[in-house]
């Protein structure tokens, strides 16, 4: 792609002159434009960066590990892989509002990264994967889809990454625009053409108290479910696919058995930048297998249904 060259080109040079010989940390989410940033950034500057990738225990399955691999292995991109899932989990042991979810995680992934990057001697600059529409305007009513600070910081207060000066190489690019800049890094398609991603992660995809039992039901489910649309070719028609744990029993057959286990409920949407929202019209078959793989393979789980509700009067996800 001639013009993502030249952006690379532009920006490796542009970071250079606004860094100097100055230290870098960047936040990365396990998302697209943070990974984007980060290996734009380590182009221009090497070994001046540091990342941070704060596991949360949210992700989706596997999903941190393949972070960690393809920047470790794959880049040789210094990271710091802080295992926090323990402590995500216990802070919200207990909570079931929303909106509590939604700060608990913020304000905890704050105090983790704070801590990490105070261990990082001399960091002048934070850098961070904002694009164009995170600078323009927030589009969730939840906070919106963004970079890995600033999907959380809703908390108040000034840590102290904030006194650090930012490094937003991504601010004049639309998301179609870095997932070009992406591939012109080396990135494979499969990882560029991402779907986006929630801040709070699967926390905000189980309604009611989240306990790791559930975050792992929820990941098998999840995984099965994203493999059958990438088998069936459906991923890229699709701007977010996943699937939310309902805390609600109902009565199934297993063998000769009676079952009482958990309901799953799936959700696909198309969007252009998920402002407003049309449920995906699945091919029936597809969906079908989807909840046979899911009931069969998944314990605890023994139902499967589809959200047909667009946005507005629906919102994409349920908390
Ligand atoms: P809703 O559910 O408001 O979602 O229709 C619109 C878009 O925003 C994402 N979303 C979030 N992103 N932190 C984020 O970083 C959040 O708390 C959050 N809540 C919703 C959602 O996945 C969709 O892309």
């Amino acid at each position: 792609d001639w013009s993502m060259a030249a952006f690379r080109e532009e920006m490796v040079a542009k970071i250079r002159a606004q860094v100097g010989t100055g230290k870098v940390i960047c936040g990365l989410s396990g998302g697209v434009d943070s990974s984007v940033a980060a290996i734009l950034i380590h182009e221009a500057i090497g070994e001046q960066l540091t990342c941070v990738f704060v596991d949360t225990g949210l992700l989706r399955k596997n999903e941190g590990e393949q972070v960690v691999s393809l920047f470790r292995n794959h880049y040789h991109i210094p990271l710091v892989h802080v295992q926090a899932q323990d402590k995500f989990l216990g802070a919200l042991a207990g909570i079931s509002d929303p909106e509590t979810k939604r700060k608990t995680i913020g304000k905890l992934f704050i105090d983790v990264f704070d801590e990490e990057a105070g261990k990082i001697d001399g960091a002048e600059f934070l850098a961070q994967g904002t694009l164009y529409p995170d600078v323009v305007e927030s589009i969730s009513p939840h906070g919106g889809p963004s970079t890995v600070i600033k999907s959380h910081h809703n908390v108040g207060g000034l840590p102290d990454y904030m006194k650090l000066k930012l490094v937003e190489p991504l601010r004049e690019l639309f998301k179609d625009e870095v997932r070009a800049l992406g591939r012109e890094l080396g990135l494979d398609n499969a990882f560029v053409s991402r779907h986006p991603f929630p801040g709070p992660g699967l926390a905000i995809r189980i309604p009611g108290e989240v306990t790791p039992e559930k975050v792992k039901t929820l990941q098998d489910a999840d995984a099965i479910y994203l493999d059958e649309i990438r088998k069936a070719g459906l991923y890229n028609d699709i701007w977010q696919a996943f699937a939310v744990l309902l805390p609600v029993k109902t009565v199934g057959v297993m063998g000769d058995a009676r079952t009482y286990e958990d309901v799953l409920a799936l959700r696909a949407v198309t969007s252009s930048d998920g402002m407003t929202a049309d449920f995906y019209e699945f091919p029936w078959p597809v969906l079908g297998r989807c909840a046979t793989r899911i009931v069969n393979e998944v314990r605890g789980v023994n139902r499967v249904v589809y959200d047909v509700t667009s946005k507005p009067p629906g919102t994409i996800e349920w908390e």
